[in-house]
């Protein structure tokens, strides 16, 4: 499978003096959760997500030729050496299937549209930005890749810089992984579903900002605590029967159905990472608080919310757009208080990502 994404210089007839490219790229929220994987970064179990539309990155990628590939990063405007040695590793690692680099010199910029330190993950949105721009520069260097060839290559490269960020590439409801109920599906990169009930297409994600502080661990340090777990066969198990279950639900619109896969999902997600040796807690108290008060509100009221948690604090809660208003009610009446300083992010189901500008010499 990984030779189908290996260019050969050859391959590349035209050639680029310089130019750039300007890509947004969304986040994405899992629904089925992608926790443990193989190397190099093929998932252990399939994960299905939204994709978003307000939390995004923008990156510019800038280019010209040079005898020596060199790059250097800015985000916000600021040089960061952080994210340089996540960049100079993602850019070795994708080397072999995109041998130009080799003879550029790159300039990355890049920014994130949701606030700083919010504890939203960027990788997804980052590096499917990033592959988005590189897969571009490929296709002017080789007109022969067709739009769909670039959107499933930038796909299976985001995956290799951050696995989430496969899902990223496409708009709506998208799939990563192999399962039988997903013609296309693949391990190597995300596929966008695209029979889905009309109730998904707007589903809206507000986000409520629990806990704005850095993880106390990082998810590539998740991912292998999955694989010594005691519970990890039968969590990848469940995860499958999720996935059977949840694409099924996304046909029919069955929010009962929905609501109970989902919140098992995210509650799954955080047992294993409990349970784990040695076992971490991203819960904080405000997050219990939250989720007690939804679930007892949606018994209350038969209001279509649920919750789900990323790797972190912050709770999402997943609703239908009809149910807007009452839920805006519940947040602003019982919730807000449990957000560091009253924040919250107002988001739901994206589009995909986007050129924003490009031009070549
Ligand atoms: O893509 P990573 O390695 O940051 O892992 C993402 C893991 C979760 O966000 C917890 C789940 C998922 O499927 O997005």
């Amino acid at each position: 499978m990984e030779n189908k994404f290996k260019s050969r210089s050859e391959q590349y007839g035209s050639k680029l003096s310089a130019g750039r490219i300007k890509y947004s790229s969304p986040s994405n929220i899992a629904l089925v959760k992608y926790w443990g994987k193989r190397p190099v970064q093929i998932p252990a179990n399939p994960s299905i997500s939204f994709t978003l539309e307000n939390c995004k990155t923008i990156t510019q990628l800038q280019f010209e030729r040079s005898s020596n590939f060199s790059f250097s990063v800015k985000v916000d405007g600021v040089n960061n050496s952080g994210f340089e040695s996540k960049i100079e590793r993602f850019f070795n690692l994708i080397q072999d299937y995109m041998p130009f680099i080799a003879d550029y010199r790159f300039q990355v910029e890049t920014s994130n549209t949701f606030p700083h330190s919010s504890g939203i993950a960027s990788s997804a949105s980052g590096m499917s930005a990033l592959a988005l721009c590189l897969c571009r520069i490929e296709q002017q260097l080789n007109p022969e890749i067709t739009d769909a060839e670039q959107l499933q290559k930038a796909s299976f490269i985001a995956r290799i810089g951050s696995g989430s960020a496969c899902r990223s590439v496409y708009g709506g409801v998208v799939a990563w992984g192999q399962v039988d109920a997903i013609a296309d599906s693949s391990d190597y990169y995300g596929v966008p579903v695209i029979k889905t009930h009309s109730v998904f297409e707007n589903f809206q994600d507000t986000i409520l900002l629990v806990d704005k502080g850095i993880k106390a661990i990082s998810s590539s340090m998740g991912h292998e605590l999955m694989n010594n777990h005691p519970y990890a066969s039968v969590r990848f198990d469940q995860a499958n029967t999720n996935m059977y279950n949840l694409v099924d639900v996304m046909k029919t619109g069955d929010l009962a159905r929905f609501i109970k896969i989902v919140e098992n999902e995210a509650f799954s997600l955080h047992a294993m990472m409990m349970t784990s040796s040695p076992g971490f807690m991203l819960f904080k108290p405000n997050t219990v608080e939250i989720i007690q008060r939804v679930r007892n509100k949606r018994d209350v009221t038969g209001l279509n919310l649920c919750v789900t948690l990323d790797a972190g604090a912050n709770v999402h809660l997943l609703y239908p757009k009809e149910e807007k208003e009452k839920v805006m009610d519940l947040i602003k009446s019982e919730l807000v208080g449990f957000c560091e300083n009253g924040q919250y992010i107002c988001d739901e189901v994206g589009r995909g990502p986007k050129v924003l500008n490009e031009d070549y010499a």
